[in-house]
């Protein structure tokens, strides 16, 4: 296969196999001397504690920042006027910032939040767009040891209101609009709207950015620029020598439950483990200019826009548009103009582009690239091919990590940075060192090769979430209750017979659409909200562009009737209440939901029927089999 061929069995590289073998056998000092490749104000005294499972608690003791190991440790060095940051605008435009440049204004920003009062401990809100305010902020929260929480700009004011009150946070960033495709959307309504329903914030501070006009609220909005105005560039706000355990942000994302939950990160542990995934995977030098592709507001740029670069001194890059636009070869000229070296993007983006033709990427040189990365949903190989050959042009290694929100950085993925193992499309290859990962059957037993089961992680490692914010039942029950004493991803995986893993998809209620998270019932829930909706069902169907998208079965109540209308109003309705990305493919009405006779919907058999499935599995608890034929006949496969 192609360029870098599988050599069948072959023996992994001595080097990689002892970095394995040593971080497994002596985690505590393989870890101890490791966390060491990071400024510490005090160094830990336990490497980690596992005396209160599954609240693994790493580097204890330990006193670190985020900000300052992002930013004032390059600044001592040549690397203060190299460019930290290259931004570039969907009208074009291009801002760069220098090291030095990025630490003036995190410590302007860093002073600004403490003029709002916001201590150490308060959370703080962004709701912003792709523009450079945004990593600005998380790194002047981090300085100051106020825990921050990013909310994609997609989602709905009222998941915006949900995640402000579930924060409790103090402050609120926002930006007036920003643009996409052309068109302002305007971002500080949507805020607006949530900030009726959210109690905590005490005051916003808004971004100029797309110049359009918004409402104001006397003694609650305030424009950042004129907030900042006093703030000299020669300020300097001591960076917080917090502890290793304290938290750095909470980022929500979807389970199997109506309400997404709060996932919260260590500051110590999990600046270890996006430093070193993003070393071993990548092997970034110092020439590298870094373009993951993936929004802020979610954890794949937390970790690899934001973070992880900039504790290597990386040149990253950001964009705040479409990626098709005004042209399909918008990424490409990016590519070209900035002569970037290390491209990470998902799946779904790579089939998409695959779709606009060859020809949009032929138009642009790519010769700067060196590697490629994949994440966010499995890459099936004919994507693979196409983004090895017509992108990498057969030189470039495609790294595909398998990771989550909860796992803070990679976790399965081939290692450029050690020694590169042969790829497979289709395959994340093999765990990273740290990480204890198998395959199971339903019983927590080890699954035979080529068999599927559950992928599990068998031990704790320095990236792991530290739990969901303000639930901590919720975090024992869902990820330590499944299979007794590991961490359970909610995904299913097959390990061959090389060892190698492929992840084929999740084995809960959660879906991957275009590479975002999203969880069926927050999908049913903001259904059934609607008056008109009785019960709903929504499952996944295989799209070849978007991996999967989102098809609802509805139930209406008594006095309304299916009609064209009602579907476009009950997706729109979806779209207000979550966002955009969850709007439904398609709304199917039925008269009744195939339920068990205990009364539970059947999801499965939907499941197998809107995939065309041959068989439905087993149908004997089936309370009325002809709710099958309804669905059967509401899909005309009947
Ligand atoms: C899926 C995104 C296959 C998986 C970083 C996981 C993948 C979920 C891959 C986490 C990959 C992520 N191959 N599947 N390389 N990477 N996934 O939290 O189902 O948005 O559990 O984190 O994405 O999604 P999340």
């Amino acid at each position: 296969m192609g360029v870098l061929p599988v050599e069948e069995r072959r023996v992994l590289t001595a080097k990689l196999d002892e970095m394995r073998r040593k971080a497994l056998e002596d985690p505590e000092s393989f870890w101890d001397e490791h966390a060491r490749a990071l400024e510490w104000y005090k160094i830990w005294d336990k490497v980690l504690d596992d005396g209160e499972k599954p609240f693994y608690r790493w580097f204890v003791g330990g006193r670190i920042n985020a900000s300052y190991n992002a930013l004032d440790r390059h600044v001592k060095t040549w690397r203060k006027n190299k460019v930290a940051l290259i931004w570039e605008g969907e009208d074009g435009s291009v801002k760069k910032y220098s090291y030095r440049d990025l630490y003036v204004e995190v410590n302007r920003v860093a002073a600004l939040l403490k003029n709002f009062g916001v201590k150490k401990g308060d959370r703080v809100a962004l709701y912003l767009p792709m523009i450079p305010e945004l990593p600005i902020f998380m790194l002047a929260a981090a300085r100051i040891g106020a825990p921050f929480t990013v909310i994609f700009s997609g989602f709905s004011s009222d998941s915006l209101a949900k995640r402000l009150n579930d924060s409790g946070a103090k402050l609120l960033v926002t930006a007036d609009g920003f643009w996409r495709r052309g068109r302002v959307v305007r971002l500080k309504d949507i805020a607006d709207k949530s900030l009726e329903q959210a109690l905590s914030v005490e005051s916003v501070l808004v971004v100029r950015h797309a110049g359009v006009d918004v409402a104001m609220q006397e003694g609650r909005d305030y424009w950042y620029h004129e907030a900042l105005e006093g703030i000299g560039r020669n300020t300097y706000v001591e960076p917080e020598r917090l502890d290793s355990n304290h938290p750095l942000f909470i980022l929500y994302t979807s389970g199997t439950t109506g309400t997404p939950k709060g996932i919260y990160h260590s500051t110590g542990g999990y600046l270890v483990w996006v430093y070193w995934t993003l070393k071993w995977a990548f092997n970034p030098n110092d020439e590298d200019i870094w373009w993951c592709t993936a929004d802020i507001g979610w954890i794949t740029g937390h970790s690899y826009v934001v973070f992880g670069p900039l504790l290597h001194g990386l040149t990253t890059l950001m964009y705040e548009g479409a990626p098709d636009y005004p042209a399909p070869d918008r990424w490409w000229s990016i590519i070209e103009r900035h002569g970037v070296t290390v491209f990470y993007t998902s799946p779904t983006a790579i089939r998409m582009f695959m779709r606009y033709g060859s020809h949009w990427v032929e138009k642009h040189d790519l010769s700067s690239l060196r590697i490629l990365g994949s994440v966010g949903e499995p890459i099936n190989p004919e994507a693979w091919e196409w983004y090895f050959k017509v992108v990498g042009k057969g030189r470039c290694p495609i790294i595909d990590t398998w990771w989550q929100t909860e796992t803070g950085g990679f976790m399965i993925s081939p290692a450029a940075g050690i020694e590169l193992v042969p790829l497979k499309p289709g395959s994340a290859t093999l765990p990273l060192p740290g990480v204890d990962a198998d395959v199971v059957d339903d019983n927590g037993n080890p699954a035979k090769p080529g068999v599927q089961g559950y992928l599990v992680i068998k031990r704790p490692w320095p990236g792991m979430l530290l739990g969901v914010w303000g639930d901590p039942e919720r975090y024992v029950k869902t990820y330590w209750g499944r299979f007794d004493g590991y961490y359970f991803p909610g995904d299913y995986a097959m390990k061959d017979e090389d060892g190698y893993f492929w992840i084929l998809g999740r084995a809960d209620e959660v879906l991957k659409v275009a590479a975002h998270r999203i969880g069926t019932m927050e999908l049913e829930s903001a259904l059934v909200e609607h008056p008109a909706v009785s019960e709903a069902a929504v499952v996944g169907k295989p799209d070849p562009v978007k991996g999967e998208v989102p098809v609802a079965f509805v139930v209406l109540k008594e006095g309304f009737s299916p009609s064209v209308k009602l579907e476009e109003e009950l997706s729109n309705h979806v779209a207000e209440v979550i966002g955009p990305i969850a709007r439904p493919a398609a709304i199917i009405f039925v008269k009744k939901l195939p339920k068990t006779r205990s009364g539970k919907i059947m999801r499965r058999v939907l499941k197998a029927l809107v995939r065309g499935e041959a068989s439905l599995g087993d149908l004997s608890t089936i309370e009325d089999p002809s709710a099958v034929d309804e669905v059967k006949a509401a899909l005309r496969i009947a």
